[in-house]
């Protein structure tokens, strides 16, 4: 289903007016970033973190920014308003914008800018109850997996795999080391302790990532970001993801073994029920 009302170059408009240029990059080259924000009571998440994010991607891509911070808000909360009183999730994309085909950047071209607003789909209470599944895959991605680029073809093939396969998520191995998830930052507990592996140039800086180990760190919850190993992987005590639009979801099955006991852990609850109450605290306004 489509939402209601999208924005397109300084323009809100029903989806099916909104038109774009058959030579857009983004269409042509996946010459283009993007961010997804979630909307809680009618604003949006995190949205100085998203926003930075935006401006890192944009720098990767040597795109700038075509709007201010004060733009991108007043926008986000429009289409937000728009998409009724339910929990949100905010789609945004800027490409460089329609010119003749060419690999090197055009002289003159006008960024294209989209974004809407959609109710946000939980992950079912099931699955939050029992965990999911998960596989291994080859990370087959480039090397600037930190850009949150549109060019999204290895994920989309990876997370197919994941799906053909009954699970709900593929993670990432690349030279021995997991990276991430094909749409989420990954969280193994090893001997009681929380760990991701650290920003760089092979895993998206993760808003929900950031944010959980935040309250991890605030909460004395032992966490640590370094690399972590395939053997790790394998063997950890907890599994989980997190996402802007999955928050923390447990993951019980690995390549069709139980993770620990099979059951979502202890830390998880923890952490969950911190980044729950969270949430709770920015409704009633009590944090940013
Ligand atoms: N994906 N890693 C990758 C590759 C991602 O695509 C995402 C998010 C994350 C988690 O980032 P955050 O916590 O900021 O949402 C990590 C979004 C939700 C998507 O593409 O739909």
């Amino acid at each position: 289903m489509y939402p209601p009302l999208v924005y397109l170059n300084g323009v809100f408009l029903p989806p099916e007016q909104a038109q774009v240029s058959v030579f857009d990059r983004g269409f042509v080259f996946a010459d283009g970033v993007y961010e997804v924000i979630p909307a809680y009571g009618g604003r949006p998440f995190r949205l100085p973190q998203h926003l930075a994010r935006l401006d890192n991607s944009l720098a990767g891509i040597r795109l700038p920014n075509p709007m201010s911070s004060r733009d991108w808000q007043a926008v986000l909360a429009r289409l937000v308003e728009a998409g009724g009183s339910e929990d949100q999730s905010v789609y945004l994309q800027v490409t460089r914008g329609p010119a003749p085909r060419d690999h090197a950047f055009p002289k003159q071209a006008t960024p294209t800018v989209f974004a809407y607003s959609q109710t946000l789909k939980y992950p079912d209470p099931a699955q939050l109850a029992a965990g999911v599944a998960a596989i291994t895959v080859p990370d087959i991605r480039w090397q600037r997996c930190d850009i949150k680029a549109i060019a999204l073809l290895p994920n989309v093939l990876m997370r197919q795999q994941a799906t053909e396969q009954g699970a709900a998520e593929a993670i990432l191995l690349r030279d021995g080391l997991m990276t991430e998830g094909s749409a989420s930052n990954i969280f193994v507990v090893l001997k009681n302790t929380l760990v991701t592996p650290p920003k760089g140039p092979f895993i998206l800086p993760g808003v929900t990532r950031d944010l959980a180990l935040e309250l991890a760190r605030a909460h004395g919850l032992a966490c640590a970001e370094r690399a972590v190993t395939e053997a790790e992987l394998r063997s950890a005590e907890e599994l989980m993801l997190s996402s802007s639009t999955k928050e923390l979801l447990p993951i019980t099955r690995l390549d069709g073994q139980s993770v620990g006991n099979g059951k979502p852990g202890l830390l998880h609850a923890r952490l969950h029920a911190l980044y729950q109450d969270y949430i709770r605290d920015f409704r009633a306004g009590k944090v940013e």
